[in-house]
Protein backbone atom coordinates (compact mmCIF):
# COMPACT_ATOMS: atom_id res chain seq x y z
CA UNK A 1 0.00 0.00 0.00
CA UNK A 2 1.15 3.74 -1.01
CA UNK A 3 1.98 5.90 2.13
CA UNK A 4 -1.46 8.11 3.03
CA UNK A 5 -0.66 11.25 3.39
CA UNK A 6 -2.56 14.64 3.01
CA UNK A 7 -0.52 15.57 0.25
CA UNK A 8 -1.58 12.14 -1.37
CA UNK A 9 -5.28 13.09 -1.34
CA UNK A 10 -4.59 16.73 -2.16
CA UNK A 11 -3.02 15.41 -5.73
CA UNK A 12 -5.56 13.99 -6.48
CA UNK A 13 -8.06 16.79 -5.86
CA UNK A 14 -5.93 18.92 -7.51
CA UNK A 15 -6.05 16.02 -10.62
CA UNK A 16 -10.00 16.18 -10.15
CA UNK A 17 -10.81 20.00 -10.14
CA UNK A 18 -7.96 20.31 -13.00
CA UNK A 19 -10.50 17.44 -15.39
CA UNK A 20 -13.38 19.56 -13.64
CA UNK A 21 -12.49 22.62 -15.83
CA UNK A 22 -12.45 20.81 -19.00
CA UNK A 23 -15.88 19.26 -18.30
CA UNK A 24 -18.10 21.66 -20.21
CA UNK A 25 -21.22 19.09 -20.47
CA UNK A 26 -23.39 17.55 -17.80
CA UNK A 27 -22.06 13.82 -18.74
CA UNK A 28 -18.83 14.93 -18.86
CA UNK A 29 -19.00 16.17 -14.95
CA UNK A 30 -20.16 13.03 -14.16
CA UNK A 31 -17.26 11.02 -15.75
CA UNK A 32 -15.37 12.52 -13.81
CA UNK A 33 -17.12 12.08 -10.86
CA UNK A 34 -17.08 8.55 -11.30
CA UNK A 35 -13.52 8.63 -11.83
CA UNK A 36 -12.90 10.22 -8.80
CA UNK A 37 -15.53 9.85 -6.21
CA UNK A 38 -17.67 6.35 -7.29
CA UNK A 39 -17.44 3.46 -6.10
CA UNK A 40 -14.39 2.07 -7.93
CA UNK A 41 -13.16 5.72 -8.14
CA UNK A 42 -9.62 7.32 -7.18
CA UNK A 43 -10.59 8.51 -3.69
CA UNK A 44 -11.74 5.14 -2.63
CA UNK A 45 -9.04 3.06 -4.26
CA UNK A 46 -6.61 5.37 -1.73
CA UNK A 47 -8.50 3.90 1.14
CA UNK A 48 -9.41 0.67 0.71
CA UNK A 49 -6.73 -0.88 3.08
CA UNK A 50 -7.15 2.00 5.09
CA UNK A 51 -7.65 -1.21 8.03
CA UNK A 52 -4.32 -2.34 7.54
CA UNK A 53 -3.14 1.35 9.10
CA UNK A 54 -3.28 2.05 13.34
CA UNK A 55 -6.03 3.43 14.67
CA UNK A 56 -5.12 7.08 15.16
CA UNK A 57 -3.37 7.57 11.54
CA UNK A 58 -7.19 5.92 10.41
CA UNK A 59 -8.93 8.64 12.08
CA UNK A 60 -6.67 11.28 10.66
CA UNK A 61 -6.75 9.85 7.19
CA UNK A 62 -10.63 8.96 6.83
CA UNK A 63 -10.62 12.67 8.43
CA UNK A 64 -8.71 14.16 5.17
CA UNK A 65 -10.46 11.70 3.41
CA UNK A 66 -14.44 12.97 3.99
CA UNK A 67 -12.97 16.65 3.66
CA UNK A 68 -11.74 16.03 -0.23
CA UNK A 69 -14.89 14.15 -0.73
CA UNK A 70 -17.16 16.31 1.09
CA UNK A 71 -14.86 19.69 -0.97
CA UNK A 72 -14.71 18.15 -4.30
CA UNK A 73 -18.54 16.93 -4.35
CA UNK A 74 -19.56 20.84 -2.93
CA UNK A 75 -16.93 21.72 -6.63
CA UNK A 76 -19.12 19.37 -9.05
CA UNK A 77 -22.12 21.08 -7.33
CA UNK A 78 -21.12 24.54 -8.71
CA UNK A 79 -20.08 23.13 -12.18
CA UNK A 80 -22.85 21.58 -12.55
CA UNK A 81 -25.39 24.20 -11.59
CA UNK A 82 -22.91 26.51 -14.00
CA UNK A 83 -23.30 24.50 -16.91
CA UNK A 84 -26.91 24.32 -16.50
CA UNK A 85 -27.57 27.96 -16.43
CA UNK A 86 -24.98 28.46 -19.18
CA UNK A 87 -27.58 26.26 -21.47
CA UNK A 88 -29.81 27.98 -20.54
CA UNK A 89 -28.64 31.42 -21.43
CA UNK A 90 -27.45 30.14 -24.52
CA UNK A 91 -31.11 28.64 -25.10
CA UNK A 92 -31.97 32.60 -24.60
CA UNK A 93 -29.81 33.96 -26.02
CA UNK A 94 -30.19 32.31 -29.30
CA UNK A 95 -34.14 33.40 -28.93
CA UNK A 96 -33.47 36.68 -28.72
CA UNK A 97 -30.35 38.25 -30.21
CA UNK A 98 -30.55 41.78 -29.79
CA UNK A 99 -27.48 42.83 -31.62
CA UNK A 100 -28.62 41.56 -34.90
CA UNK A 101 -30.36 43.78 -37.09
CA UNK A 102 -34.04 43.20 -37.12
CA UNK A 103 -35.63 41.32 -39.50
CA UNK A 104 -37.31 43.53 -42.53
CA UNK A 105 -41.05 42.87 -42.94
CA UNK A 106 -42.28 44.52 -46.21
CA UNK A 107 -46.07 44.98 -46.32
CA UNK A 108 -47.53 45.08 -49.32
CA UNK A 109 -49.27 48.45 -50.23
CA UNK A 110 -51.27 50.20 -52.78
CA UNK A 111 -49.61 52.29 -55.53
CA UNK A 112 -50.74 55.81 -55.00
CA UNK A 113 -52.62 56.23 -58.48
CA UNK A 114 -54.28 52.52 -57.21
CA UNK A 115 -55.65 54.19 -53.95
CA UNK A 116 -56.71 57.70 -55.66
CA UNK A 117 -58.72 55.56 -58.21
CA UNK A 118 -60.44 53.39 -56.19
CA UNK A 119 -61.22 56.26 -53.90
CA UNK A 120 -62.68 58.10 -56.87
CA UNK A 121 -64.52 54.74 -57.57
CA UNK A 122 -66.02 55.04 -53.78
CA UNK A 123 -67.31 58.00 -54.56
CA UNK A 124 -69.47 57.29 -57.33
CA UNK A 125 -70.36 54.58 -56.37
CA UNK A 126 -72.44 55.42 -53.58
CA UNK A 127 -73.97 57.73 -55.93
CA UNK A 128 -75.11 54.78 -57.61
CA UNK A 129 -72.54 54.42 -61.46
CA UNK A 130 -71.54 51.50 -62.73
CA UNK A 131 -67.99 51.05 -63.86
CA UNK A 132 -67.44 49.95 -67.60
CA UNK A 133 -64.97 49.24 -69.44
CA UNK A 134 -63.50 50.02 -73.09
CA UNK A 135 -60.51 48.56 -74.90
CA UNK A 136 -57.29 51.27 -75.01
CA UNK A 137 -56.79 50.40 -79.19
CA UNK A 138 -59.52 52.01 -80.20
CA UNK A 139 -61.39 53.06 -83.68
CA UNK A 140 -60.91 56.66 -85.02
CA UNK A 141 -64.59 56.87 -85.10
CA UNK A 142 -65.28 56.30 -81.35
CA UNK A 143 -62.47 58.35 -80.17
CA UNK A 144 -63.27 61.01 -82.37
CA UNK A 145 -65.84 60.82 -84.94
CA UNK A 146 -68.81 59.86 -83.07
CA UNK A 147 -67.58 62.52 -80.54
CA UNK A 148 -68.32 65.16 -82.45
CA UNK A 149 -64.51 65.55 -83.27
CA UNK A 150 -64.24 66.77 -86.64
CA UNK A 151 -61.85 65.65 -89.33
CA UNK A 152 -59.84 69.01 -89.13
CA UNK A 153 -59.70 68.78 -85.07
CA UNK A 154 -56.23 69.30 -83.74
CA UNK A 155 -56.45 66.64 -81.33
CA UNK A 156 -56.54 63.97 -84.38
CA UNK A 157 -52.69 65.23 -85.59
CA UNK A 158 -50.15 62.92 -85.65
CA UNK A 159 -48.49 64.70 -82.91
CA UNK A 160 -51.25 64.30 -80.55
CA UNK A 161 -52.67 60.41 -81.36
CA UNK A 162 -50.65 57.40 -81.24
CA UNK A 163 -51.96 55.80 -84.77
CA UNK A 164 -51.28 52.16 -85.22
CA UNK A 165 -49.90 50.78 -88.53
CA UNK A 166 -52.50 48.56 -89.26
CA UNK A 167 -54.89 48.38 -92.17
CA UNK A 168 -57.81 50.76 -92.10
CA UNK A 169 -61.30 49.52 -90.71
CA UNK A 170 -65.10 50.31 -91.49
CA UNK A 171 -64.70 52.63 -87.96
CA UNK A 172 -61.99 54.29 -89.71
CA UNK A 173 -57.70 53.87 -88.10
CA UNK A 174 -57.00 52.02 -85.14
CA UNK A 175 -55.30 53.96 -82.45
CA UNK A 176 -54.39 54.17 -79.20
CA UNK A 177 -57.02 56.06 -77.39
CA UNK A 178 -56.58 59.75 -76.52
CA UNK A 179 -59.16 59.86 -73.96
CA UNK A 180 -61.65 57.55 -72.08
CA UNK A 181 -64.42 59.38 -73.96
CA UNK A 182 -64.58 56.86 -76.35
CA UNK A 183 -66.22 54.35 -74.01
CA UNK A 184 -69.25 56.69 -73.31
CA UNK A 185 -69.85 56.10 -77.34
CA UNK A 186 -69.16 52.28 -76.59
CA UNK A 187 -71.60 52.34 -73.80
CA UNK A 188 -74.56 54.57 -75.28
CA UNK A 189 -74.31 51.97 -78.19
CA UNK A 190 -74.64 49.06 -76.18
CA UNK A 191 -77.19 50.17 -73.76
CA UNK A 192 -80.36 52.31 -73.70
CA UNK A 193 -81.27 54.88 -71.02
CA UNK A 194 -81.13 55.10 -67.97
CA UNK A 195 -77.02 55.33 -68.17
CA UNK A 196 -75.22 56.32 -65.18
CA UNK A 197 -71.98 54.96 -65.00
CA UNK A 198 -68.12 55.77 -64.65
CA UNK A 199 -65.22 54.25 -67.15
CA UNK A 200 -61.58 54.36 -65.27
CA UNK A 201 -58.46 53.31 -68.07
CA UNK A 202 -55.36 54.39 -69.08
CA UNK A 203 -55.03 56.70 -72.41
CA UNK A 204 -52.07 57.41 -74.33
CA UNK A 205 -50.75 60.74 -75.96
CA UNK A 206 -47.86 61.75 -78.26
CA UNK A 207 -46.09 63.84 -75.84
CA UNK A 208 -43.23 64.43 -74.83
CA UNK A 209 -42.41 63.88 -70.99
CA UNK A 210 -41.77 66.60 -68.57
CA UNK A 211 -43.03 66.97 -65.10
CA UNK A 212 -46.59 67.28 -66.01
CA UNK A 213 -46.66 65.10 -69.51
CA UNK A 214 -46.29 61.66 -70.14
CA UNK A 215 -47.41 59.53 -72.94
CA UNK A 216 -49.67 57.55 -70.75
CA UNK A 217 -51.97 58.23 -68.12
CA UNK A 218 -55.23 57.76 -66.84
CA UNK A 219 -58.56 59.00 -66.46
CA UNK A 220 -62.26 58.71 -65.45
CA UNK A 221 -65.05 59.22 -67.45
CA UNK A 222 -68.33 60.19 -65.99
CA UNK A 223 -71.50 60.04 -67.71
CA UNK A 224 -75.25 60.03 -67.24
CA UNK A 225 -78.11 59.95 -69.77
CA UNK A 226 -81.90 59.75 -68.70
CA UNK A 227 -85.05 62.33 -69.14
CA UNK A 228 -84.66 65.47 -67.60
CA UNK A 229 -80.84 65.54 -66.93
CA UNK A 230 -79.84 68.40 -66.21
CA UNK A 231 -76.55 70.89 -65.37
CA UNK A 232 -77.20 71.34 -61.76
CA UNK A 233 -77.01 67.59 -61.76
CA UNK A 234 -73.72 67.89 -63.15
CA UNK A 235 -72.61 70.44 -60.99
CA UNK A 236 -74.06 68.56 -57.60
CA UNK A 237 -72.49 65.43 -58.77
CA UNK A 238 -68.92 67.02 -58.86
CA UNK A 239 -69.10 69.02 -55.97
CA UNK A 240 -70.08 66.20 -54.03
CA UNK A 241 -67.31 64.88 -55.85
CA UNK A 242 -64.48 67.53 -55.05
CA UNK A 243 -65.93 67.94 -51.15
CA UNK A 244 -65.38 63.87 -50.75
CA UNK A 245 -62.14 64.34 -52.03
CA UNK A 246 -60.50 67.43 -51.17
CA UNK A 247 -62.85 67.80 -47.53
CA UNK A 248 -65.73 69.45 -47.14
CA UNK A 249 -64.16 73.04 -46.90
CA UNK A 250 -62.72 73.17 -50.23
CA UNK A 251 -63.48 76.11 -52.46
CA UNK A 252 -64.19 75.25 -56.23
CA UNK A 253 -65.65 77.00 -59.40
CA UNK A 254 -67.25 76.37 -63.01
CA UNK A 255 -65.32 77.74 -65.84
CA UNK A 256 -66.37 78.12 -69.46
CA UNK A 257 -64.50 76.00 -71.82
CA UNK A 258 -64.84 73.75 -75.03
CA UNK A 259 -65.29 70.05 -76.05
CA UNK A 260 -66.51 69.11 -79.59
CA UNK A 261 -68.63 66.27 -77.55
CA UNK A 262 -70.31 68.98 -74.93
CA UNK A 263 -72.08 71.55 -75.12
CA UNK A 264 -72.02 73.37 -72.54
CA UNK A 265 -68.30 72.68 -71.68
CA UNK A 266 -67.23 73.66 -68.58
CA UNK A 267 -63.72 72.95 -65.93
CA UNK A 268 -63.95 72.70 -62.61
CA UNK A 269 -61.72 74.96 -60.64
CA UNK A 270 -60.26 73.70 -56.81
CA UNK A 271 -58.92 76.44 -54.57
CA UNK A 272 -55.36 76.13 -54.83
CA UNK A 273 -54.47 73.41 -52.00
CA UNK A 274 -50.95 75.06 -51.11
CA UNK A 275 -51.43 79.16 -51.35
CA UNK A 276 -55.12 78.38 -50.55
CA UNK A 277 -56.29 81.08 -53.18
CA UNK A 278 -53.45 84.01 -52.28
CA UNK A 279 -51.80 82.82 -55.68
CA UNK A 280 -48.14 80.65 -55.74
CA UNK A 281 -46.01 78.49 -57.68
CA UNK A 282 -48.36 75.83 -58.17
CA UNK A 283 -51.39 77.36 -59.19
CA UNK A 284 -49.48 80.20 -61.72
CA UNK A 285 -50.49 82.71 -59.06
CA UNK A 286 -54.19 82.15 -60.02
CA UNK A 287 -55.78 80.95 -56.59
CA UNK A 288 -56.99 77.60 -58.69
CA UNK A 289 -56.24 74.85 -59.84
CA UNK A 290 -57.92 72.77 -62.60
CA UNK A 291 -59.64 69.43 -61.58
CA UNK A 292 -61.44 68.29 -64.36
CA UNK A 293 -63.41 68.50 -68.12
CA UNK A 294 -67.70 68.41 -68.05
CA UNK A 295 -70.17 69.39 -69.50
CA UNK A 296 -73.88 68.50 -71.30
CA UNK A 297 -73.45 65.61 -73.60
CA UNK A 298 -73.83 66.97 -77.07
CA UNK A 299 -76.78 66.85 -79.25
CA UNK A 300 -74.92 66.06 -81.64
CA UNK A 301 -73.40 62.72 -79.89
CA UNK A 302 -76.87 61.25 -78.72
CA UNK A 303 -77.84 61.11 -82.48
CA UNK A 304 -74.90 59.38 -83.56
CA UNK A 305 -75.48 56.61 -81.45
CA UNK A 306 -78.97 56.69 -81.56
CA UNK A 307 -80.46 58.01 -78.57
CA UNK A 308 -83.47 60.81 -79.32
CA UNK A 309 -82.08 63.79 -77.88
CA UNK A 310 -85.38 65.38 -77.34
CA UNK A 311 -86.30 62.57 -75.00
CA UNK A 312 -83.29 62.53 -73.18
CA UNK A 313 -80.47 64.11 -72.13
CA UNK A 314 -77.01 63.83 -70.43
CA UNK A 315 -73.81 65.27 -68.71
CA UNK A 316 -70.52 63.52 -68.91
CA UNK A 317 -66.99 64.31 -67.26
CA UNK A 318 -63.43 63.61 -67.22
CA UNK A 319 -60.79 63.69 -65.07
CA UNK A 320 -57.30 62.81 -64.45
CA UNK A 321 -56.10 60.31 -61.73
CA UNK A 322 -52.66 61.91 -61.92
CA UNK A 323 -53.63 65.37 -61.75
CA UNK A 324 -56.11 64.17 -58.94
CA UNK A 325 -53.22 62.37 -56.73
CA UNK A 326 -50.79 65.10 -57.79
CA UNK A 327 -53.02 67.52 -55.65
CA UNK A 328 -53.83 65.32 -53.35
CA UNK A 329 -50.89 64.26 -52.40
CA UNK A 330 -49.20 67.06 -53.17
CA UNK A 331 -46.53 65.59 -56.08
CA UNK A 332 -45.08 67.78 -58.35
CA UNK A 333 -43.30 65.39 -61.08
CA UNK A 334 -45.74 63.19 -62.51
CA UNK A 335 -43.32 60.87 -63.62
CA UNK A 336 -42.90 59.81 -60.00
CA UNK A 337 -45.76 57.64 -60.08
CA UNK A 338 -43.87 55.28 -63.09
CA UNK A 339 -40.53 54.87 -61.89
CA UNK A 340 -41.72 52.36 -58.86
CA UNK A 341 -39.15 54.10 -56.81
CA UNK A 342 -40.12 52.18 -53.51
CA UNK A 343 -39.19 54.83 -51.47
CA UNK A 344 -41.71 57.24 -53.16
CA UNK A 345 -44.63 54.92 -53.32
CA UNK A 346 -44.71 53.52 -49.41
CA UNK A 347 -45.18 57.23 -48.28
CA UNK A 348 -48.84 57.24 -49.22
N1 LIG B 1 -62.17 63.82 -72.75
C1 LIG B 1 -61.83 65.10 -72.21
C2 LIG B 1 -60.29 65.19 -72.10
O1 LIG B 1 -59.63 64.19 -72.22
C3 LIG B 1 -62.43 65.31 -70.84
C4 LIG B 1 -63.91 65.41 -70.85
C5 LIG B 1 -64.68 64.29 -70.69
C6 LIG B 1 -64.55 66.63 -70.99
C7 LIG B 1 -66.07 64.37 -70.71
C8 LIG B 1 -65.90 66.74 -70.98
C9 LIG B 1 -66.65 65.60 -70.85
O2 LIG B 1 -59.76 66.24 -71.91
Amino acid sequence: MMKLNREVFDEIKKQCLEELKTAHTLEKINEVRTKYLGKKGKLKKLISDISILQIEERRSIGEIYNRVIGELEEEIQKKIQSVKLEKIESYQFNKLELTLPAVKFSVGKKHPLQQVYDEIKEIFVSLGFDIEEGPEIEFEDYNFTMLNIPFDHPARDMQDTLYLSLPETDKGRLLLRTHTSPVQIRVMLNKKPPIKAIMPGRVYRHESIDVSHLFNFHQVEGLMVDKNVSLPHLKGVLIYFVKSMFGEDIEFRFRQSYFPFTEPSLEMDIQCLVCRGKGCNLCKNSGFLEVLGCGMVHPQVLQNVGIDYEEYSGFAFGLGIERIAMLKFRIDDIRLFYENDIRFITQF
